[in-house]
């Protein structure tokens, strides 16, 4: 077999990118290694800035996103059990955020694929990349007993972080960057209507967070200790734990019901230089992870495939190649916006094993003092909106 454009991953960055150049007149393949049904079920984040809004527009995929999601104004922290402030990012940055959840933009990415004759080949596996240095690379993988090979032009790592393609790379070639935190997010998802806005909490008892998916659908996160034992941790347990992080008229106002799914998060920060190899391109949680504080993963994924579907069609419609040239450089410099600020966000809001009394009041001070300068919140609010694309 023969196409212009491999795809390793089917999650939200290969998907869109094989609908982002299908639309441009270029044919990919798509190969996952998951049945699309064990795909379709991963629950991950939900809001997105502004700027993936209008690339899942353009990209024919942002129907139901505009039915159903939720667009708001900004998101508030509460702290101390009685202070609270709000990000509002349509005021500070200019644009609104939107609660749409991944799960959803999954299925309609499979939906826009199907309907388009798009090639996804789900159950792929032992998928190895070749000749990524040289003019002929190709791939192969195992399915019904048998080896496949796939001639191509390009090779999209869009496979995740345990994924292959990142170490395709030679050791020499790479540098990463890793940090990890000493604590992770028990996260449920519950069919109760959710709060009307989104709030983080920075409690005594750790961080905490009310969030949405739909009006029948919440999602909400407690910051737990990593070896935390999803048993011990039914749902009423969930709830009062929940409600004791928050101030009182916001822990009366959430709805609580049984959780129709459960689970325990690490958080990680990982960037890994160069995004790009011979011809090999590396997009969205191959390349990167963020702490899930603020929720730029998904919206990062969403900016590489803007970056790498604009270069590869200058390539194979002007015979352009600058923007393939500069793709993992620019690419890297929104990477590393977001990875900056969801570590500054994770550290503002959560409570660290090793913090001291000094660590806690310079933690209120800056609370404090992003609710009182307005120069400090639209700073914030620029970031937490999205850094924008560059032209
Ligand atoms: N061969 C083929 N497919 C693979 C392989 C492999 N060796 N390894 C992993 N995959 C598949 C996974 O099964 C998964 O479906 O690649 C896909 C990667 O999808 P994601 O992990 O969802 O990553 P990405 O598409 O970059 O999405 C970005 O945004 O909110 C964040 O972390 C969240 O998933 C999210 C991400
Ligand atoms: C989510 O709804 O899953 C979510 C929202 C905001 C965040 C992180 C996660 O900062």
């Amino acid at each position: 077999m023969k196409t212009p454009v491999v795809i390793v991953g089917g999650g939200p960055a290969g998907l869109l990118l094989s609908q982002r150049l299908h639309l441009q007149g270029i044919a990919s393949v798509v190969l996952e290694r998951q049945a699309r049904a064990h795909v379709l079920a991963r629950i991950r984040a939900g809001v997105l800035e502004w700027g993936s809004v209008q690339v899942l527009r353009n990209s024919d995929i942002g129907e139901r996103m505009d039915r159903e999601g939720h667009i708001h104004d900004g998101t508030d922290i509460v702290w101390s059990n009685r202070h609270r402030l709000t990000l509002n990012t349509r005021r500070h940055a200019g644009r609104p955020m939107m609660a749409y959840g991944q799960t959803n933009i999954t299925e309609d990415l499979y939906a826009a694929r199907d309907a388009l004759g798009g090639q996804v080949i789900d159950e792929a596996q032992n998928v190895a990349l070749h000749d990524i240095d040289g003019a002929s690379p190709f791939v192969t993988y195992a399915k019904d007993g048998k080896t496949h090979r796939i001639d191509c032009a390009f090779i999209a790592g869009c496979d995740g972080f345990h994924g292959v393609s990142r170490q395709a790379i030679p050791a020499a070639k790479r540098r990463e960057y890793e940090k990890v935190y000493p604590f992770g997010w028990l996260g449920i998802l519950s069919e109760t209507p959710p709060l009307p806005e989104l709030i983080y909490a920075n409690s005594e008892r750790g961080f905490a967070l009310c969030s949405m998916r739909n009006p029948m659908l919440s999602r909400y996160y407690i910051q737990c200790q990593l070896e935390t034992n999803l048993d011990d941790w039914p749902d009423h347990r969930f709830w009062a734990e929940l409600k004791a992080r928050y101030p009182r008229e916001v822990a009366e106002a959430v709805v609580t019901g049984p959780s129709i799914e459960k689970s325990i998060a690490p958080l990680r920060s990982f960037v890994c230089e160069p995004m790009a190899h011979g011809r090999l391109f590396l997009a969205g949680d191959a390349a990167h992870i963020v702490p899930p504080t603020g929720a730029k993963g998904l919206n990062l994924a969403i900016s590489d495939v803007f970056y790498l579907s604009r270069a590869l069609t200058a390539h194979f419609k002007q015979g352009n190649d600058a923007y393939l040239s500069s793709y993992s450089d620019m690419a890297l410099r929104r990477v590393w916006g977001a990875a900056r600020f969801s570590w500054w966000l994770t550290g503002l809001l959560h409570r660290f094993p090793d913090q001291k009394a000094f660590d806690l009041r310079a933690q209120e001070q800056e609370l404090s003092y992003l609710s009182a300068s307005e120069a400090y919140m639209k700073a914030v609010c620029e970031q937490y909106a999205g850094l924008p694309f560059e032209g």
